[in-house]
């Protein structure tokens, strides 16, 4: 076995947390008090998502095109190497043991145990015409349907302005419905815990929005504003990944910054913000038996010699306890009969 996860002590933690001179900041730091990483680094950790029935935390590696699976009791560590372009995506499906993973730009059932190409079985394709784009990010909503952007074309860390979309992805066709154009980097997603509102992040419009959110027919309407993030940080940060927790406060993540922020989306204030030892965090996720470990993936993306250097737990993934909150159980893809599609 080759995954085992480091405890860190509390004081390393307050070391690495600076003072927040311009916005004020409840810190629950003192509870702190330790997080784990697991003894493997990956190019660019991406979608951690909780199967709370079977205990399995999924995660991917964009860059290394592979799916991974953590079963959290017996820390049995599977991977699978996907070989067909950047892997973003991956969610478990109901009543199936294939997974949804998203690939490129498309996304297909996954068979862990099928070898090459026949382990992937289509769904749909997005973005269409435009060969460059990337699906990014996805979650399901309550009702099991598949919510999901692109992004355009990368150079380095720039992504070019305005080619992605936001879709929705529904039965029996699994046709995309084109929910909101353009966005540039579509990322986080969550839903609050009633359903009627529909948080959302495009990375480079720079703020967190909402939507007003209707359920039954997939429909957002009412765009707005929940955080700007120009307001708290230099133009080299950018909002990445979103989860909420059962006081329906959400939660990101900042990439180039290290930093995760809870945000109460009623009053639209931050109300803690906890940095890391690494700069590039991506994307989390509320997991563990009792749900209350915050699971962070990071990234070594595009970093130099001296960065990985200053940063030797860059590309990890951090697993944060005493949060004094927990999440809620995710939804997983419904997609009938997914086992024999
Ligand atoms: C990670 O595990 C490997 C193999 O068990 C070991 O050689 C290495 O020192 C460990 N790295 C850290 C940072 O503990
Ligand atoms: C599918 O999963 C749901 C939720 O876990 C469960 O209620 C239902 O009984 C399952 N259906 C079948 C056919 O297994
Ligand atoms: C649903 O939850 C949101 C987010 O907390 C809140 O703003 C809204 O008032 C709630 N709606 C109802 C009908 O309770
Ligand atoms: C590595 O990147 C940092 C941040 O962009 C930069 O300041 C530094 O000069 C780079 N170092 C090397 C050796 O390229």
């Amino acid at each position: 076995m080759f995954l085992q996860l480091w405890s860190i002590a509390a004081i390393y933690i307050l070391y690495c947390i600076k003072p927040a001179a311009l916005y004020d900041v409840k810190y629950i730091s003192e509870n702190f008090n330790t997080f784990e990483y697991m003894n493997l680094s990956f190019s660019h950790g991406e979608s951690p998502v909780w199967d709370h029935a079977s205990g399995m935390l999924y995660w991917v590696d964009a860059l290394q095109q592979d799916v991974h699976a953590l079963h959290y009791a017996s820390q049995k560590h599977k991977v699978k190497h996907i070989n067909y372009g950047e892997v973003n995506i991956v969610m478990p499906v109901q009543n199936s043991s294939r997974l949804l993973v998203g690939v490129r730009n498309a996304l297909f059932l996954m068979d862990w145990d099928k070898p090459g190409d026949s382990a992937l079985r289509f769904v749909a394709a997005f973005d269409q015409g435009l060969p460059d784009n990337i699906l990014n990010e996805g979650r399901a909503d309550a009702l099991g349907r598949f919510w999901g952007g692109t992004k355009g074309r990368q150079h380095g860390n720039n992504v070019i302005h305005d080619k992605g979309s936001l879709y929705s992805l529904e039965p029996p066709h699994f046709v995309p419905r084109v929910q909101l154009k353009p966005v540039s980097i579509s990322n986080g997603l969550a839903w609050s815990l009633n359903n009627t509102i529909l948080y959302y992040i495009d990375s480079l419009a720079r703020k967190i929005e909402a939507f007003d959110f209707d359920l039954e027919k997939a429909h957002i309407s009412k765009r707005r504003t929940i955080l700007d993030i120009d307001e708290y940080w230099d133009d080299d940060v950018i909002a990445d990944g979103m989860t909420i927790d059962e006081a329906g406060f959400i939660w990101i993540t900042l990439m180039f910054h290290g930093c995760i922020v809870r945000i109460n989306p009623d009053t639209r204030q931050i109300v803690e913000r906890y940095k890391l030892p690494v700069t590039l965090t991506t994307s989390l996720t509320w997991g563990g038996p009792r749900l209350d470990d915050l699971i962070v993936t990071t990234s070594r993306r595009n970093m130099n010699a001296t960065q990985l250097k200053e940063q030797p737990l860059a590309g990890a993934i951090f697993i944060l306890h005493n949060m004094g909150t927990k999440g809620v159980p995710s939804y997983k893809f419904v997609f009938s009969n997914a086992d024999n599609y």
